[in-house]
């Protein structure tokens, strides 16, 4: 019994001590370095030169951060973008009414002049990215506080940026990396003219919406299309009639190819966040006690919602996006908790951390170093898990009730007022004012009271009672602790949700109106709970929190100084990065193996004649009932999706998937739910990014829309037909 035990362990502390193939997100100017070797192994043909250059158009200046939420790529000579359907779901809806439902029916542009304006929207490219950690440490010393620590940083970095090489139009940030153990510097340049060039139908371009969101097998045509405007000189300027489409320095040739198992991809985007190097204990009070309570707070606000949604068309139109939005994480969470416990994250983080340990206390100066980080780390969770467990009740329910949010908008309203100028008053009154406007809009005094019984009960019930609010304690006993008696009561007498009203006192006497509303019930039950929160919580919370941060970035440090055979990637941080695997379908359960690509016919497997979810246009139905797929088909099927084992996270959407020779195939969009703890603990095994393959984008474009003016507009290429 002993050997085999013992080979068990062998093989889980080698599989997290040395780095995996396609695990990472890797920064662009590292590659020749770090990666190019075995990407060239799994299959990339081109060299790290052709993917970042800074002399020469390399594949980089085809990515953009788009909006700073997603990702877009540049499919012609002309400036035009490709990105999701739901990263480009606002803008869709925005220029949505009834008479033109481009959310229900699609848009379409048949030239430059019907293509629409976006205000806000931008598409950042980068320039250049410059290692600065010398720069930016210089005169940083073990001696110091961490704010003595961090005002050097600040002024070494504004130092930097205020002699960095770049255009007058150009910009730059810096950023920390490996918990702030180094600094790159990044030169960007920012286009704000971005017009809507095509979308495709809802029943597409969201097709399966919530049931399958996060699911494969999937059939979600996940895309939409912008176009870059320039001035004259081709420089960023703002929105102008006179402006011109952008031309890039590259743009993505586009293969008609596909691609098979095996194959090597890699996705080239802006990913939001990740945290791979955490303490175990972190890990398991992510499974144990954080994603749990933020999903059951969660269970509850979606049966409320999805209650009123199902009998009642208004309240249904109303609440889609929220309710996509809530669903989103709390479905990704479950998934997280899934994969985390099933491969099991915290045993193999304890043994590694065993292995780091046993390895520092070997070395006199490591052990005097690094010798109780752990130990350390273990301490500080531990005080950590109460407060952290008392922020997700915080921020989860009073982020649901969104009578707090109106007053929290309006006792802001309020504080600035009474702030004698120091901020601009009459700006914020405008915002707040046009912000109320749309936010009445898509409210439901119904619905938020239903909210407010069942999670305030939470609130109230479920937390450790010296963290939850007096004033709301006194209320609900003044109710006889009856919920409901005291959720009428208030939504009975509640000004607030009285919209009209509001906005009319806002328009006609906004002093008078902030005045008498300091007493209001609802405002004063809401700033004791932020009271309660601040005095019992955040304080204490932030205190250890920072002492994590510190004790962390050290323990990145000692990693990469004691794990010297593992090679080390920095967690994602909304800038550039390059990830890369192979085309893969993966064991998903116990007897669920899962292919590696889909096609047309599943998505008529799914169809639901009307169903708000799963309904397919005629006009696919036909296509698909004469086959007519054009050069878009595969031995007569026409693939709809496909998975990889490449590196993403939440920021990747609509990152361009490309092949091993740089051509665009496919358009990144989701994850597999199992694999979703690839955010904390990258797993090979279960770990999938899903992209829309480019040829039923294509499909899309030419055979449903006829906008074949489009396509004209791209470079499709045939690398396999060598
Ligand atoms: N799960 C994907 C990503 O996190 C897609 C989200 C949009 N789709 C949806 N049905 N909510 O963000
Ligand atoms: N759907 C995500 C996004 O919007 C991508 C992911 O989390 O995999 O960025």
């Amino acid at each position: 019994m002993r050997a085999p035990k013992c080979f068990l362990v062998i093989s889980l502390v080698l599989r997290c001590s040395f780095s995996i193939a396609s695990e990472g997100m890797w920064l662009p100017l590292l590659l020749e370095k770090l990666n190019e070797k075995e990407m060239k192994s799994l299959g990339m043909k081109i060299s790290a030169r052709d993917i970042y250059s800074i002399n020469s158009g390399s594949l980089k200046d085809a990515v953009v951060s788009f909006g700073g939420f997603c990702t877009g790529g540049i499919i012609s000579s002309k400036g035009l973008v490709l990105t999701n359907h739901h990263c480009g779901f606002d803008a869709i809806q925005n220029h949505s009414t009834l008479e033109h439902n481009y959310i229900r029916d699609g848009f379409w542009a048949k030239d430059y002049r019907e293509e629409l304006t976006n205000p806000g929207l931008y598409a950042t490219f980068i320039i250049r990215i410059d290692d600065v950690t010398k720069a930016v440490l210089t005169g940083v010393t073990p001696a110091m506080t961490e704010s003595e620590r961090q005002s050097v940083i600040d002024k070494n970095i504004s130092e930097l940026r205020k002699n960095v090489k770049k255009e007058t139009h150009q910009e730059s940030f810096v950023r920390g990396f490996f918990e702030a153990n180094q600094y790159y510097l990044f030169v960007t340049e920012t286009y704000r003219d971005i017009r809507l060039v095509g979308a495709p139908p809802s029943s597409i371009g969201t097709f399966g919406k919530d049931t399958d969101n996060w699911i494969w097998p999937r059939h979600t045509g996940d895309f939409s299309m912008f176009r870059i405007y320039a001035g004259k000189d081709n420089k960023p300027a703002e929105y102008s009639a006179e402006n011109v489409p952008y031309v890039p320095k590259r743009s993505l040739s586009i293969s008609l190819d596909g691609v098979n198992e095996n194959d090597f991809t890699m996705v080239f985007g802006f990913p939001g966040r990740t945290t791979e190097y955490l303490h175990s204990e972190a890990v398991k009070q992510i499974i144990e006690v954080n994603d749990p309570v933020k999903i059951a707070i969660r269970d509850k606000a979606l049966a409320v919602i999805d209650g009123f949604m199902r009998k009642d068309e208004q309240i249904k139109i109303q609440y889609a996006e929220k309710y996509a939005l809530i669903s989103n994480a709390w479905k990704k969470w479950q998934g997280e908790i899934l994969g985390l416990t099933r491969t099991n994250a915290v045993a193999r983080k304890k043994m590694y951390e065993a292995e780091f340990q046993k390895r520092v206390n070997a070395s006199p100066q490591w052990k005097t170093e690094y010798g109780t980080l752990l130990s350390d780390l273990q301490t500080a969770y531990d005080e950590l898990k109460p407060y952290g467990l008392a922020n997700d009740y915080y921020l989860e329910i009073t982020g649901k009730i969104e009578l707090f949010s109106i007053a929290r908008r309006i006792n802001t309203l309020r504080i600035l007022k009474n702030n004698g100028g120091k901020f601009d008053y009459s700006a914020a009154l405008t915002k707040t004012r046009d912000s109320l406007v749309v936010f009445y809009r898509e409210f439901s005094p119904v619905v938020d009271r239903q909210l407010f019984e069942v999670l305030m009960e939470m609130y109230v019930k479920d937390q450790d009672s010296r963290v939850v609010s007096t004033k709301v304690l006194e209320e609900l006993k003044a109710a006889n602790n009856d919920f409901k008696k005291w959720t009428n009561d208030i939504y009975g007498g509640a000004e607030l949700t009285a919209g009209n009203k509001i906005l009319a006192s806002l328009e006609q006497n906004p002093a008078d109106f902030l005045e008498k509303i300091k007493d209001n019930r609802v405002i004063v039950l809401y700033a004791d709970m932020v009271d309660a929160y601040n005095r019992n919580v955040a304080g204490k919370l932030n205190e250890i929190q920072n002492r994590i941060n510190i004790l962390q970035r050290t323990y990145m440090q000692a990693q990469m100084a004691v794990m010297k055979e593992k090679k080390f990637y920095p967690d994602a941080n909304r800038t550039l990065r390059l990830t890369y695997g192979n085309v893969k379908g993966f064991n998903a359960r116990d007897g669920v193996k899962y292919d590696h690509y889909t096609y047309l016919d599943g998505v008529m497997e799914k169809y639901i004649p009307g169903d708000y979810e799963f309904d397919v246009p005629e006009k696919i139905r036909k296509l698909y009932r004469n086959k007519d797929y054009g050069q878009y088909g595969k031995n007569g099927r026409l693939p709809v999706c496909f998975i990889a084992t490449n590196h993403t996270t939440g920021g990747n959407s609509g990152s361009p998937a490309l092949d091993g020779y740089g051509n665009l195939v496919g358009l990144n969009f989701d994850r597999a739910w199992e694999g979703t703890m690839s955010d904390i603990n990258y797993d090979p095994s279960i770990c999938r990014n899903i992209m829309v393959d480019i040829r039923y984008v294509l499909f899309i474009i030419d055979k449903y829309a006829e906008a074949g003016q489009l396509i004209k507009e791209m470079k499709l290429v045939h690398p396999k037909k060598k």
